[in-house]
């Protein structure tokens, strides 16, 4: 067998199926002499076996570390800069309340989207001082609680969500805490879905002057909260998109950003004590994908600040990120077992008379445990885990069982041609954006996530059953 005509050009041929590239897979991950994956020293037949397929499996001192990672890089990057870098945790990535408590021991700050992450963060016992509330249409309740609580930054959106939260914070006698998040302009290169800073989509405040207008909208939001009596200025936030490589669209957003800030000093005398740049530092879901190390990003982004700050006569805000994905999504893993396998024969895009096969091998999950290759068609990575296999690679389809052509888990992969019923597959870098993005289509029951640590494994949530299905009916 050779290289398939249907396969994608990122795609490598590989030498070996059964080699596990260390920048797809959590630290933990390895493969013993036998032939089998482990995950922390734990073999994932005896995952399988404890907690059943498909299971997300959270390499829990990975994650630790890559939160670690972003609080040490950019701190030392930022050292002699701004004071300093405060990190929050985008929950949105994962959440469950022992993730959260693992977020507070490595020190780090979070950022919640909702009322529900919020409450989820709160159970785990999280500082509420060290939480930014996010969200483009915060309900009252939502507010109210954060009021409540003690949370640190209310990231304000719009100009109606300034009156709603100055009218809730004053009946109940307190000073709001208010950042106030910016729409920069700079077109992050990602998928259209997950670009935020734009101008025609739905986030943030506008800092260009709509027709006719003196200020933007940025500015008349500062000058609102500025003057407010029950709210307080924090400063200004800035999130360009998600699954961003190159630190050159947050350092073009960070000059935008620090010019209004030296802007807003001079022509009305207000100081920004805060700046945050937000999340979407990519990681690695294939071989093409070539995530740099959070203190690269960290040394890039530094210096362009350093740069902006020459021309400027401001001293720089205290700098704060959101990293959700490149702390969460690298240190999980979903493991499913295959179940049917089939071999389909297409014309060869090359033009070539001869038909070429690809392989379908569907597992017991799918679209509602990832929904990512669906919503952006993410791509993503694969191995047999439970053996290694001596057959040549074909051109294979991960594909889920729901009732969906489209139900892909990994689009493209070459795997042995035994790959068979029973087998287990890994599915890397599947920690961000799935346990908290899954469904119950199909009534599938979503699966447990376990925490792997110290050798050992946990359940931290369990696999639903059918009463889970039943649970709201009334
Ligand atoms: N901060 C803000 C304000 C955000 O909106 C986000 C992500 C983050 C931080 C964290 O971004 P990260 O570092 O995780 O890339 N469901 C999509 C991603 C949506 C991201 C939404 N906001 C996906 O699966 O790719």
């Amino acid at each position: 067998m050779t290289e398939s005509p249907l396969a994608p050009s990122w795609l490598s041929y590989p030498s070996d199926t059964s080699y596990l590239n260390p920048v797809l897979y959590s630290n933990g991950t390895t493969r013993q002499v036998s032939g089998e994956v482990t995950i922390g020293t734990v073999p994932v037949s005896e995952l399988a076996a404890t907690y059943g397929t498909p299971l997300l499996v959270v390499d829990e001192d990975d994650f630790r570390a890559r939160a670690r990672g972003f609080v040490e890089g950019f701190n030392r990057a930022f050292d002699s800069l701004c004071g300093g870098v405060d990190v929050y945790y985008a929950s949105k990535s994962l959440l469950t309340v022992q993730v959260a408590r693992w977020v507070a021991e490595e020190g780090l700050n979070m950022d919640v989207a909702s009322g529900g992450e919020l409450a989820i963060a709160l159970r785990a016992g999280f500082d509420p001082a060290k939480i930014g509330l996010h969200g483009n249409n915060k309900s009252d309740q939502e507010l109210t609680r954060a009021l409540q609580t003690g949370v640190g930054r209310i990231v304000v959106d719009s100009l109606s969500e300034i009156r709603r939260l100055a009218a809730l914070a004053e009946s109940a006698g307190v000073s709001a805490p208010v950042m106030l998040r910016l729409t920069t302009g700079v077109h992050a290169s990602t998928h259209s879905y997950i670009a935020t800073a734009h101008e025609d989509q739905k986030f943030g405040l506008s800092m260009i002057p709509a027709p006719g207008e003196k200020r933007s909208v940025a500015e008349q939001a500062v000058l609102a909260v500025a003057e407010h009596p029950h709210l307080r200025y924090l400063g200004l936030h800035s999130h360009i998109g998600s699954q961003i490589f190159e630190a050159d669209g947050f350092t073009a957003a960070a000059d935008r950003m620090l010019n209004f800030i030296a802007a807003l000093q001079t022509q009305h005398g207000i100081t920004t004590a805060e700046l945050d740049l937000g999340g979407g530092y990519g990681i690695a879901y294939t071989e093409a994908d070539r995530p740099r190390a959070p203190e690269d990003i960290a040394d890039s982004l530094a210096e362009g600040i350093r740069a902006t700050l020459q021309s400027l006569t401001i001293d720089c805000p205290r700098i704060s990120i959101e990293p959700g994905r490149a702390i969460s999504g690298p240190a999980g893993s979903t493991l499913y077992r295959v179940g049917t396998t089939k071999t389909v024969w297409v014309d060869d895009p090359t033009g070539a008379d001869q038909p070429v096969p690809r392989r379908y091998v569907a597992v017991d999950g799918g679209m509602s445990d990832n929904p990512r290759p669906v919503l952006y068609d993410a791509d993503y990575s694969a191995t047999l885990a439970s053996r290694v296999s001596q057959a040549d690679p074909v051109l294979t389809r991960i594909v889920g069982k729901h009732c969906e052509s489209g139900d892909i888990v990994v689009r493209d992969t070459y795997q042995p041609e035994d790959l068979d019923d029973q087998d287990l597959v890994l599915v890397p870098a599947t920690g961000a954006y799935c346990h908290v993005m899954s469904s119950n289509y199909n009534a599938l029951l979503r699966p447990a996530v376990v925490a792997i640590s110290g050798g050992s494994a946990r359940l931290i949530i369990r696999r639903e059953t059918d009463q889970d299905l039943f649970a709201r009916e009334v």
